[in-house]
């Protein structure tokens, strides 16, 4: 038997310390997924994420580029937007005082506040790295990023595996917000392992036949993928009607379905005919929000014989049964008897999870 592979400390779970720095080193130097550029089709449409302890404002500028800011305006600091949407107009205007920002983030207008009376030039909004792939927005708050194409490349469970897929064109179908009262970490390790899929996840399971083994992954492929039961291409009961196929899948995932936990903040869980992504935004060492987007081909929009409903209702229960025993552990954990776990073999994703997290993070 080989020597056990020990989880985080329990305090790396619990402690808000521990969350301060994780907003500090991974929060802070990562990109984070954001949302889809389908949200910001036109000139001033705003996209509010939270960020760890930040909140970024994300619009579509007059030229049709994203841009990124700290929500922060450069008066006396007042959060600018409070929500996303559309029809804003060309500006970005604060609550407080007035002042105006240009799409680009150039202080345009200071009301009872003369030109010459202070330097607009030298107050425009704190800029926030801002790109995407696929249509996929990132944002980062690090002064110097890594390109994001690079980062991308580098990570773990690179989303790159899947740029054979048609994942530009893919339209919002649904987006769903749950609140859960765990640390964002434990998430992200249920998510990687499956020896909880036989006892949580009894639906799923029928679906996923290699899921009933406790593995997460199929030991005969090279490619990640594990079998879906026959004729079954999203996360829904087998037997739903069938939908269209995302551009680009072979024969093969057709069959399958994949993931990729894309460190820190979001995964995407991806099957012939529907994508979910899965943003984590961190509150605090115990509460994350998990932001879901479900991502079809536009046919599917398009044409209103095709029902989600059954897609979105089964997805929702195994992310509701996720939720709920990441809470319990989430208890458990926050006991003083709790100073370490272990990760079995079959657990050797979320392991990994942990090293690499570790890594990025520094010394407590
Ligand atoms: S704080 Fe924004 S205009 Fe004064
Ligand atoms: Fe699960």
């Amino acid at each position: 038997m080989s020597a056990p592979m020990h989880t985080l400390p329990g305090d790396d779970y619990r402690s808000e310390e521990i969350f301060k720095l994780e907003c500090e080193t991974i929060f802070s130097n990562e990109w984070m997924y954001a949302g889809r550029e389908e949200v910001l089709s036109a000139p001033g449409d705003r996209l509010v994420v939270d960020i760890g302890n930040e909140s970024v404002l994300i619009v579509r500028d007059k030229s049709g580029q994203l841009q990124a800011f700290y929500n922060v305006c450069r008066h006396r600091g007042s959060q600018l937007c409070e929500s996303s949407g559309s029809g804003f107009g060309g500006a970005i205007t604060c609550p407080y005082h007035a002042w105006s920002y240009s799409l680009e983030g150039t202080l345009v207008a200071t009301p009872r506040v003369g030109v010459d009376e202070i330097d607009r030039s030298q107050l425009s909004l704190w800029p926030v790295a801002v790109d995407s792939w696929q249509n996929f927005i990132f944002v980062c708050l690090a002064a110097q990023p890594t390109p994001l194409m690079q980062w991308l490349k580098e990570t773990p469970e690179s989303p790159l595996d899947f740029e054979h897929l048609d994942l530009a064109s893919l339209r919002i179908a649904a987006v769903t917000t749950s609140e859960v009262e765990s640390n964002w970490k434990i998430l992200v390790e249920n998510y990687s392992e499956c020896l909880h899929c036989p006892t949580v996840h009894p639906e799923l399971v029928e679906i996923i036949p290699t899921y009933r083994t406790g593995s997460v992954v199929d030991e005969t492929r090279s490619d990640g993928g594990v079998a879906m039961l026959a004729g079954v291409t999203a996360y829904a009961p087998a037997g739903s009607p069938d939908l269209p196929i995302i551009g680009g899948m072979t024969e093969l995932d057709k069959e399958s379905y994949y993931g990729a936990a894309v460190f820190p903040n979001v995964w995407f869980d991806i099957n012939a005919s529907v994508i979910t992504t899965t943003r984590l935004i961190a509150r605090s060492a115990q509460h994350t929000t998990i932001v879901m987007e479900y991502l079809v081909p536009p046919e599917t929009l398009d044409d209103p014989k095709y029902d989600l409903s059954h897609v979105i209702d089964f997805t929702e229960l195994v992310t509701r049964q996720d939720n709920d025993i990441c809470s319990r552990a989430q208890k458990g954990v926050n006991s003083r008897a709790f100073t370490q776990g272990i990760f079995a073999p079959k657990d050797f994703i979320a392991h990994a999870f942990t090293r690499y997290y570790l890594e990025r993070r520094g010394p407590a």
